[in-house]
This record gives structure tokens, sequence and C-alpha cells, in this order.
């Protein structure tokens, strides 16, 4: 459902003003959406990418896959649906953060592109900022951090994106880092060079 119902009262227009928050932590919010298959790197990207905001004085919140799947997005599988549903209380509680100044680096497989539009049609466009972090398959599942890809291999995970669950590449992201090719260290210094200029509240 998209429209609170006729006896819900929204006071949105009442709350303090984003743009308020944001002068009093001086910074503009924003949604970093990193998106990419498990293993290319985005949780380690956001991880060196908050450490860095935190020493330029920005204040930030991760929101990753892994550990909102082990609170807020417990009740949810796999599924195309239920990843649907995934992304889009994501994209809520983002814009939660954001309507308070606060920067959010999120960290999503986020498949396919219809899950990242609607995302991105929550936020909305002027705060979405999409980073395609792109490492091939054979990359990700040589790395096999987690050990996922072998059991997806051996049929224990069904659904596992990248091998029997599509992954469909950005067409036309803000930014995309290749993390087969380049350094963390690599990939963070675009990532800030072309984020920084969206985050300066002046
Ligand atoms: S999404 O597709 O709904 O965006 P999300 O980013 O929340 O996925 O969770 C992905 C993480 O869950 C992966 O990094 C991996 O550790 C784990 N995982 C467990 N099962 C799967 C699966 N079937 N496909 C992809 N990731 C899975």
């Amino acid at each position: 459902m998209n429209t609170p119902s006729e006896n819900i009262f929204p006071v949105f227009d009442k709350i303090i003003s984003k743009e308020k928050k944001e002068k009093l932590l001086n910074q503009k919010g924003k949604v970093v959406w990193l998106t990419g298959l498990s293993g290319s790197g985005k949780t380690t990207i956001a991880l060196q990418l908050e450490k860095e905001l935190y020493k330029l004085g920005f204040l930030v919140q991760i929101l990753d896959g892994d550990n909102i799947r082990a609170g807020i997005n417990n009740n949810l599988s796999f599924s195309e649906g239920d990843r649907t549903e995934n992304i889009r209380r994501i994209a809520e509680v983002s814009k939660l953060f954001l309507n308070c100044g606060v920067i959010t680096i999120n960290c999503f497989v986020s498949p396919t592109i219809k899950m990242r539009q609607i995302a991105e049609k929550i936020i909305g466009k002027e705060n979405y900022y999409e980073i395609f972090i792109n490492a091939d398959l054979e990359t990700c599942e040589k790395r096999d951090v987690k050990g996922l890809y072998k059991k997806a291999r051996n049929g224990e995970i069904k659904n596992f994106t990248g091998i029997d669950s599509q992954y469909e590449k950005p067409n036309n992201p803000s930014l995309e880092v290749n993390t087969s090719q380049l350094s963390i260290n690599q990939s963070i210094e675009i990532i800030l060079k072309n984020v920084l200029p969206q985050l300066k509240n002046n």
C-alpha cells in the first residue's frame, strides 16, 4: 500500500525540516546505494567509506543486507517478492535518516532494475546516489568470503544471486567501481572524490 488509509493523519509538514537538520549537522543528507553481487565488496567499501567520512566530520549510518535481515527484515526470504519488500522497507528507512540530515550507505544486492527504481522513487531522485560495485561472478565466487557460493553450487541454497537468481547490472549508475581490477583504497578514493561534493552543505 502506498497511500495512508483514510484514518491515518501524517504530520510530515509539522516536523522540523530536512534543511534545518542538515544545517545543524553541517552536511547534506544523501542515500549512497551500493548494488552488486554478494562478495563484490559492498560491505568492505561501506565500512571503509564510513571511517573516512567520519574523519572528515560526516554523520553516516550504514544499512547492510546481512544486518538488516537479522533484524527489521528477519521475516523475509530471497524470493523475488521478498527481495522487493526488503528493498522497499530499506528505502523507507533510508528516507527517515535522510529527512534527519543523515547520510546512509546502503549495501544491498538489490538485484533488479525494478527494485532499484522502487528505492529511487521512495528516496527521491535528487537524494539517491547509485554506485555499481562491479566484480564479475568468477571473482566473487573465488573470494567466497561467506562460503555461500559453494553452498549455492551444491544446491544447499536456492535462488542465489548470480547462480540461480538473476542480477541485472545498472544501465546508468551514478558511479561504477570495478573491484576485480581496483584495490579497496583505489575504489574508496574514486567514490570519495565523486560523493564528497554531494555531502557538503555550504
Ligand atoms: S537482496 O537481494 O534482498 O538485496 P540482501 O542484500 O538483503 O539481498 O542480502 C544479501 C546477503 O544475504 C548476501 O550478501 C548473502 O550474504 C546473503 N544471502 C543468503 N542467501 C542469499 C541468496 N539466495 N541470494 C543472495 N544473497 C543471499
